[in-house]
């Protein structure tokens, strides 16, 4: 039989779990940034662009939950990383597009030697994301793509529109470009159905946040994505083509991370005779 007090010693200490896994949750595990070093071995990459380094920012939802000094915070953690190039993977703001504006504030003081390049998420209107970034000096890729030169050498970043919000345009994003190296920028990881038949050689997307939350042994119970928890996070190869799900910084819908740390990553590009 139970006693009293063991009954009141037990709710106690349940009532303390619960507080202490929401104020986790909510205070602290949102704020606790991972940076993960991620080495992607890419086919007929030239010597030229060995060891190139792209840091990735995802999903920054400014809003009330995610400050203005929180996204000053990963910008010099980006900055430090030494990057060649920094990509933006879309979601820049959540709730209001009100937020927009300081949110590209403090993402025009990213550094990167060969530029800064961005696509739209599924929370972003075009046409002021586009205007906000033009002034703050972030190249805005909406089913397009630029030509990273080094010395006679070169390979594309490209970048597609979102899957949800816009209009996914492959060919007209990939037209010009050469058996030369592909890295496509795409929010959303199921857009990876489009591409994979399309000759790109890595993918690098967001918009899952890994869940957001997630349970051990269990995973995340949910992820907007038509493959369910398949692409929450992380590393993947689809065909011919690696796909890499990056958690994103900031929150949206619920202002809670639990086993989904924000995240930045730091890629670096090597030449693989392997990668088929
Ligand atoms: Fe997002």
């Amino acid at each position: 039989m139970i006693s009293r007090r063991t009954f009141i010693n037990g709710a106690a200490g349940c009532a303390l779990g619960v507080v202490s896994v929401g104020s986790y949750s909510h205070f602290l595990e949102p704020r606790w940034v991972e940076i993960s070093s991620v080495v992607i071995e890419l086919k007929g990459l030239s010597k030229q662009f060995e060891g190139l380094r792209i840091v990735q920012l995802s999903d920054i939802h400014h809003c009330e939950y995610v400050s203005k000094d929180f996204i000053r915070k990963c910008v010099r953690k980006a900055n430090a990383l030494s990057p060649d190039v920094i990509v933006l993977t879309g979601d820049y703001v959540f709730g209001s597009n009100n937020y927009l504006s300081a949110a590209a504030k403090e993402l025009s003081e990213l550094q990167a030697k060969e530029g800064v390049l961005a696509i739209l998420g599924n929370h972003d209107d075009k046409g002021s994301t586009y205007d906000e970034f033009q002034k703050n000096g972030i190249r805005l890729l909406i089913n397009e793509h630029i030509v990273l030169h080094r010395k006679k050498e070169h390979l594309f970043i490209a970048g597609i529109d979102d899957l949800w919000r816009g209009e996914i345009d492959i060919k007209k994003t990939l037209k010009g470009t050469d058996k030369n190296p592909k890295i496509l920028l795409a929010h959303n990881p199921d857009a990876i159905e489009i591409i994979q038949h399309e000759n790109v050689d890595f993918v690098i997307s967001g918009h899952t946040h890994g869940g957001q939350v997630s349970f051990p042994f269990y995973g995340p119970p949910l992820v907007y994505s038509k493959f369910g928890a398949r692409y929450a996070s992380g590393f993947f190869r689809e065909k011919n083509t690696i796909l890499y799900v990056n958690r994103g910084i900031g929150v949206s819908n619920l202002p809670v991370r639990f086993f989904a740390r924000p995240e930045i990553t730091l890629f670096t590009i090597k030449n693989s005779s392997q990668h088929v």
